[in-house]
């Protein structure tokens, strides 16, 4: 028997995984109204708390030691919009090639932010619920559009960081980085929308885990699961196909889809 044909019979194992050599393994982990809001008023109700819950619990089940989130939902929930005074790190030019101040941690967290807005005051974010013990370490994706003293700023307090693009962030380039520099196995893609369309658009994401939450906003102008900067040219649908399904409490549901068929 190949070593293919062994991984493969292996049920535990991930062979799809495990056999792409030169990025991880991405799964889309997201919670959406019926009508596919993934933001909204109805995120603040007491029954959508359950399902934010249980959204932690879920996102423990798959076998991943990092996460990526882009500026928004970064600032919204971890730096709050806290602004840096970067006067004083005003300082000689800082080649644009990637930092890595940490390649062993247990955990990452991956933020999208091109032009390095968040400001970030220790270079990881500490356990904030059971789901989630271990510290994870920062790593910025960024352009090469950023100030040499945010770059300053980050290797100050030992934020890893990586370059995307010049003007523009070529995933592809940045999960194959992230493999290679940081041993990324399996990337959970943790939104929002925008960021989601992005690896979207690019073919990059090979599973969706979706917790339906029975309720619907109905607000316009709210971020759905995939949408598309207007600076990106939009690629034809892509098909998912469901692998699994599983009722959850409270009339919701978890539906599992891949992308390519076994
Ligand atoms: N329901 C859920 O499961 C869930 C999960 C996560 C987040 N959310 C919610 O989603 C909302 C935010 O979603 P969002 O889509 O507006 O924001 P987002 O995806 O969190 O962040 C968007 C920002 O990321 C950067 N970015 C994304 N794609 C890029 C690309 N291709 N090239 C360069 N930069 C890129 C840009 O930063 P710059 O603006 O700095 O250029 C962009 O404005 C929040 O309300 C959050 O709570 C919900």
């Amino acid at each position: 028997m190949s070593i293919i044909e062994f991984l493969q019979r292996s049920k535990s194992f991930n062979w799809k995984g495990a056999i792409r050599l030169d990025r991880p393994y991405i799964i889309c982990h997201m919670g959406a109204s019926l009508d596919g809001k993934t933001a909204g008023d109805y995120l603040k109700t007491e029954r959508a708390a359950y399902f934010n819950d249980l959204y932690e619990e879920l996102h423990k089940r798959f076998d991943s030691n990092a996460w990526m989130c882009g500026r928004v939902t970064m600032e919204e929930h971890f730096t709050f919009g806290h602004q840096l005074d970067l006067e004083s790190l005003d300082g000689p030019v800082i080649p644009r090639t990637d930092y890595v101040a940490n390649n062993h941690a247990e955990s990452y967290a991956i933020a999208v932010d091109p032009s390095g807005k968040l400001g970030w005051t220790k270079n990881a974010i500490e356990s904030w619920n059971e789901h989630r013990k271990e510290e994870q370490h920062i790593i910025e994706v960024l352009t090469e559009q950023v100030s040499d003293a945010y770059l300053a700023h980050l290797q100050k307090i030992g934020i890893s960081y990586i370059f995307g693009g010049n003007e523009h962030i070529n995933f592809t380039v940045v999960v194959q980085k992230l493999k290679k520099r940081f041993s990324i196995q399996t990337l959970m893609l943790e939104g929002g929308g925008f960021l989601n369309g992005s690896l979207l658009n690019e073919g990059l994401i090979d599973e969706l885990s979706l917790i339906l939450v029975p309720m619907a906003d109905g607000g316009s102008n709210l971020v759905t699961l995939f949408e598309t900067s207007s600076f990106l040219t939009k690629q034809p649908p892509v098909n998912f196909f469901l692998k699994d399904v599983e009722r959850l409490e409270d009339s919701g549901l978890w539906l599992k889809y891949v992308t390519k068929h076994d």
